[in-house]
């Protein structure tokens, strides 16, 4: 059995959870989750989410949880304990995905913060598509981007303890807060109710087209933090005393509701100011043109409104971004020997340089996004269902300690064997193409 060699550690269940939460919870929950369910049907894509959340979802997170506190090491070494050395190479294909990541996270988050400082100080600009050209790329973007890594790299420098879990407890909570009050907020606009009949009432039409269940497995796996080891190092810092599979579920119904009731806020303001048309023809910027135009209409009270909304991005964004950092610096301090610092700088250094062609240039961070999510996440995700259902020795035992009576056992290594793989090479098969064009059409 690994010891646990004077590593650091969460200083308490609550805090573990508040940081993988924290990890779940960011652009994803508040942004992609609307507009992939606006885009694919509403309710019932929300309902195939679900199932996908189930199938894929639960069962990888788990198993990330399991390697990660069973070896109490970050991704390399851990697969390297688990399957030999061979493996290390899985465990240093998700340390780059991270890294890759963490660059690009960084430069969308710098223009959350940029929006939220504006919304306090100066308001929104009354030409929201014209300002979201000139702040989201070239040298204005590049500055957020450095700020917002800064600060993440700060956090991430403080430890594990003392600085990823102080700063989830402190914000996860307000987070909830600010978005169920938002929704609230939202109920009471006039003309919302269309709103929440295209987010709520299904419409089960072309629902199993294989877009549609990609896009669903796809989200799920994004949402969770999955495929790159973030969930395998956090949960590192555990001890064995903690109950995996119900601190999973938690993770999981945690990560659904605040993207559940982000679509409660998103849904009925745009229907209640006519913007419902722009939510489908989203892209990336969608979030920073829309929902500004909204925030404008709505006076006084938009301007309160959108500084919570982009409040919320900011902290979302943050313990997402320190979450990705953190399986970089783990990995570096693990194979190299730094100490935390040293490891940060280097991390740091070398994501905000990476970060730099995202900021400078949108269809690089657009590109960057798609290799990453459905290239390498998806990759990573196949690979470690694999290695958790056929080359592990007899992975429940690292689940049963902690948590005795567990049906779910039962079902977990089938899912990881069989279902899991399936689902995944399915939608890779049509996901891989795609995002390599992107890649080719930069150059
Ligand atoms: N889950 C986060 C979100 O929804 C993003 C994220 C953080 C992430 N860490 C990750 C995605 C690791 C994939 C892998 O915004």
């Amino acid at each position: 059995m690994a010891a646990n060699r004077g590593r650091e550690h969460w200083g308490s269940g609550f805090g573990f959870l508040m940081a993988a939460i924290g990890s779940a919870v960011g652009l994803g929950n508040m942004w992609r989750f609307s507009y992939l369910t606006a885009e694919n049907g509403g309710a019932a894509f929300v309902f195939l989410y679900i199932l996908m959340l189930f199938l894929v979802g639960g069962p990888v997170l788990i198993a990330e949880l399991a390697i990660g506190r069973g070896a109490a090491r970050g991704p390399i070494q851990a697969l390297g304990f688990y399957g030999g050395r061979r493996w290390k190479i899985l465990g240093l294909v998700f340390v780059s995905a991270g890294f890759l990541i963490a660059s690009y996270y960084s430069v969308i988050a710098g223009w959350t913060l940029r929006y939220g400082l504006e919304a306090i100080f100066v308001g929104f600009d009354p030409k929201p598509a014209q300002h979201f050209g000139e702040v989201s790329t070239g040298l204005d973007a590049l500055a957020w981007h450095l700020v917002f890594m800064a600060g993440s790299l700060w956090i991430v420098n403080n430890g594990i303890s003392s600085g990823i879990e102080r700063t989830s407890i402190i914000v996860m909570p307000m987070l909830f807060v600010v978005v169920c009050a938002l929704a609230l907020y939202a109920a009471t606009l006039p003309g919302s109710g269309p709103g929440y009949q295209y987010y709520l009432e299904p419409d089960f039409s072309g629902l199993f087209s294989r877009k549609v269940l990609s896009e669903a497995a796809g989200q799920a796996f994004f949402s969770l933090s999955l495929g790159m080891g973030a969930m395998l190092t956090y949960a590192s810092y555990l001890d064995r005393t903690s109950n995996l599979p119900v601190q999973g579920g938690i993770i999981a119904f945690s990560d659904f509701a605040i993207a559940f009731v982000a679509g409660l806020v998103v849904f009925p303001l745009l229907f209640a100011l006519n913007l419902s048309e722009d939510v489908t023809a989203s892209t990336l910027g969608a979030l920073f043109i829309t929902l500004p135009k909204a925030f404008l209409e709505l006076g006084i009270a938009g301007r309160i409104v959108g500084t919570l909304f982009f409040g919320a991005l900011v902290v979302g964004a943050l313990t997402s971004l320190i979450s990705l950092l953190e399986v970089v610096v783990a990995s570096l301090s693990d194979v190299f020997t730094l100490d935390r610092r040293q490891a940060t700088l280097w991390t740091g250094g070398a994501a905000a340089l990476l970060g730099t062609p995202a900021a400078l240039n949108i269809a690089a961070l657009d590109a960057m996004d798609q290799v990453a999510t459905n290239v390498l996440l998806m990759g990573g995700g196949l690979a470690l269902a694999i290695f958790t259902g056929w080359v592990m020795k007899e992975p429940e035992l690292e689940l049963i300690a902690g948590s005795k009576r567990y049906r779910i056992l039962k079902v977990w290594v089938p899912l990881l064997r069989y279902v899991v793989p399936v689902i995944l090479a399915f939608i890779m098969w049509g996901s891989v193409p795609k995002a390599l064009k992107a890649v080719a059409a930069l150059f």
